[in-house]
């Protein structure tokens, strides 16, 4: 069966799916395929490994021989999961193999931002690694400091272990749901969002994306943050409000910021929160390592081979469409 692949992959990861007996064709150009384009590719497909593209109730409805779609990340905020189990079709992702990496990523750049490291290294490409006060442009010291966490799940967990490790630092979090596990073995303490907000030190984003906590981090939350906080997010840019934020940092409401994503995404070279002392930018590379892509990818072939073989997908996003095949199966 013919698979789609929307991003250069290793041989390895393609001959996972050769071996089974599949074709892969992969998108091979340096940006990413219009809508249109990425259609009339898979109305060819059975299935589709799609990494870093948007899939809408559009995209689903105009390509019927689609069985399966592996998205190579485990958020899935981009595709309309919903018309996707309305047609029987089952979504995997990549839970679990990325939690350290994104959870190192979350700890990076807390201590960036922490120590200003990125304002520093600007100093010595601006040739400004000369005179200083010994009480200028100072850093925050971590220890002991308390970290909260909205969202706590694998990847909050991974941030939470280095952080105690690093620095002891004690864990409070806000959830839908409290974690077990991680009161058992951190010692995290759960409480309401309010007191999220004014108890940490550290507060680092790990929800998912969804339609009650989008932009939930505006003006009025970080007002309620301490003025010495820093906020960090790896989990989805639309979590917060850009201007807000940029407010926040300006007027000294809350002391600073590391994000691996952004609203929009990519940002723009010359957007504010660059210049700005007390932040710390990466472009989403959360995952960016070699051994977690390679753990990502060979998890994303494996979905597409279950889905293609009708077997429930190791990972799966909709185990509700199996439900569903059934009823119409009956
Ligand atoms: C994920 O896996 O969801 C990463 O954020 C990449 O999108």
């Amino acid at each position: 069966m013919k698979i789609f692949v929307t991003r250069l992959i290793p041989g390895m990861i393609q001959k996972i799916m050769t071996d089974a007996g599949h074709e892969i064709e992969i998108w091979q150009e340096e940006r990413a395929l219009e809508s249109g384009e990425l259609i009339a590719k898979c109305q060819q497909a059975e299935a589709l490994l799609c990494i870093s593209q948007p899939l809408n109730a559009d995209f689903f409805l105009q390509c019927p021989n689609l069985r399966v779609v592996a998205t190579n990340s485990v958020g899935y905020d981009h595709i309309d999961v919903a018309k996707a189990t309305e047609l029987g079709i089952p979504i995997g992702n990549t839970p679990g193999v990325l939690s350290k990496a994104t959870g190192d990523t979350a700890f990076l750049l807390m201590q960036m931002v922490a120590r200003k490291a990125l304002f520093w290294h600007k100093q010595i490409l601006d040739d400004n690694w000369g005179f200083a006060q010994p009480f200028e442009n100072l850093g925050i010291d971590l220890q002991g400091k308390t970290l909260g966490i909205f969202g706590l799940g694998r990847i909050g967990i991974e941030l939470a272990k280095s952080a105690q490790g690093a620095f002891d630092m004690p864990l409070i979090y806000h959830n839908r749901n409290k974690n077990e596990e991680a009161e058992k073995t951190l010692g995290a303490r759960y409480v309401g969002f309010e007191e999220l907000l004014e108890q940490s030190d550290v507060l680092s984003v790990h929800a998912n994306l969804n339609n009650e906590n989008k932009g939930i981090f505006d003006l009025n939350v970080f007002s309620k943050m301490k003025r010495e906080a820093i906020f960090i997010n790896t989990a989805r840019g639309a979590l917060h409000q850009e201007d807000d934020l940029l407010k926040a940092l300006q007027d000294g409401i809350i002391a600073g910021a590391g994000l691996d994503v952004t609203n929009p995404e990519p940002m723009k070279a010359d957007h504010p929160l660059l210049s700005l002392k007390n932040t710390a930018i990466l472009p989403h590379i959360g995952s960016a390592t070699a051994e977690t892509r390679k753990a990502m990818l060979s998890l994303s072939a494996y979905n597409i081979l279950a889905g293609l073989e009708g077997k429930p997908l190791p990972e799966c996003v909709n185990p509700e469409v199996y439900q569903k095949n059934q009823q119409h199966a009956v």
